[in-house]
């Protein structure tokens, strides 16, 4: 059978990886699609050092690989939302099926994409764009279709996990970290994104829907960085059991969903709250398989290509299927997608860790406990450190047991209303992922 022909367009990291994996196992792979795979083009603005592109035509025009009639399939390496988009809608106008790195692509118009996608009878396939080289879509959209998932929480920006890793196991500055990991190749080009968990958000809005059967929503999510996050809080977190992870949840709720990314206390003894440095994981729960947990690299060249090329092989494989018949983009059949709404932030629940600068007078501590409990908030646990000397105040440390966030939105501005309350209330959800 003629090999089938693709087109890759972006030979940066991603794409550099991609045409050195399809090359290097050319003869494995074809094995699985059933057919040789073959780069017929590739468009990039300058070459990549380490791949020897050899013979392949290049084009600096990445329309030329959406409008080559030659191509079956194209690669979208070249990230962003503007270009990216246009040249997926071309691809798909000209009748090829489109494969994905591009998360924030997916996440703000991705339904768009699928809908044109599904007029054309074309397939649009994005493992990569979630967890790098962990088949995390494929296993919740495929694996896991018995399930009612409840929830889901991943360590999805290994940028982020970096940073905190190193935080709390060497007590690096946060500005140092996020240099290294720029040099490791890990950060976005705006690593602002990373830090203050745009790229999470994209991510986590793209497995939410897949989990849930809804539109992805990603104007919707939660989004709070980890840039304000301070070594006493990490140090306090560790002394009360828990880890601080940047992490990205999306819970199933009667009156509707939770997407949220955030700093968040996990226990530390949980497979998830020791997962370090660039790695990401994402824990599932489903009705039938219980929690189940995905680890690996979620980032880098071979890594991420993994993901890209198992895509390819999927469309391959699918390419005699009749449209109707390709595993639906979000999981669920189009028609059947939930309009259950997204919560605000407000309406989600959780625990919460919350931190106090008090003044060393009698009787603090019974304010604080008054304002809670007439919240109707419940203290799981509650450390008070010795006076700092450099100012004289009290840090005070209390964990709740779960509540919904308005309250402690009450609650806070209570408390920091108080004449012995100094500064802000440091507050970070907590999660048990029991
Ligand atoms: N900047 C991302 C990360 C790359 O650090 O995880 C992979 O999407």
């Amino acid at each position: 059978m003629k090999p089938v022909k693709v087109g890759i367009c972006g030979l940066g990291t991603v794409g550099g990886g991609t045409f050195n994996v399809l090359k290097r196992n050319a003869e494995e792979i074809a094995r699985r699609a059933g057919r040789g795979i073959e780069v017929a083009q590739i468009a990039a603005r300058r070459p990549n050092p380490k791949c020897e592109t050899g013979a392949t035509p290049i084009t600096a025009d990445i329309f030329d690989v959406a409008n080559n009639p030659e191509i079956d399939i194209v690669i979208e390496l070249i990230g962003g939302y503007t270009l990216a988009r246009e040249l997926v809608l071309k691809a798909i106008e000209n009748g090829k099926h489109v494969v994905t790195a591009n998360k924030a692509l997916i996440a703000v118009h991705g339904n768009e994409i699928f809908t044109k996608a599904r007029e054309k009878g074309v397939m649009v396939a994005f493992e990569a764009a979630v967890a790098g080289g962990i088949p995390v879509i494929k296993a919740i959209r495929e694996g896991l279709a018995a399930n009612r998932i409840n929830w889901l929480a991943g360590i999805i920006n290994g940028t982020g996990n970096f940073i905190l890793t190193e935080m709390r196991e060497k007590g690096r500055a946060f500005e140092d970290v996020l240099k290294e990991a720029q040099a490791l190749g890990y950060a976005e080009a705006d690593p602002t994104f990373d830090v203050e968990g745009i790229d999470a958000a994209h991510k986590l809005t793209i497995l939410a829907s897949i989990a849930f059967g809804i539109p992805l929503q990603f104007d919707k999510a939660y989004t709070e960085g980890i840039s304000k996050l301070t070594s006493a809080d990490v140090n306090y977190a560790e002394a009360l059991g828990y880890r601080i992870k940047h992490l990205g949840v999306a819970r199933r709720t009667d009156s509707g969903f939770e997407l949220r990314v955030h700093p968040t206390l996990i226990p530390a003894d949980r497979l998830i709250a020791n997962v370090n440095g660039v790695m990401n994981a994402v824990m599932v729960n489903g009705d039938a398989a219980g929690s189940t947990l995905y680890y690996g690299a979620g980032a880098g060249m071979e890594a991420t290509a993994s993901a890209v090329v198992a895509d390819v092989v999927d469309v391959v494989r699918a390419l005699t299927t009749d449209p109707e018949n390709h595993v639906p983009h979000l999981a669920f059949q189009p028609d059947s997608l939930s309009d259950h709404p997204i919560l605000p932030i407000e309406a989600c629940e959780s625990a919460y860790y919350l931190r106090i600068q008090a003044k060393d007078h009698p009787g603090v501590l019974a304010q604080v406990a008054t304002i809670l409990s007439e919240r109707g908030i419940n203290i799981e646990s509650i450390m008070q450190k010795e006076v700092e000397e450099q100012d004289g105040l009290v840090p005070m440390i209390l964990v709740t047991h779960r509540v919904v966030e308005a309250r402690v939105n009450d609650a806070i501005a209570a408390l920091e209303a108080l004449d012995d309350v100094v500064g802000s209330v440091v507050r970070i959800r907590v999660e048990q992922l029991a």
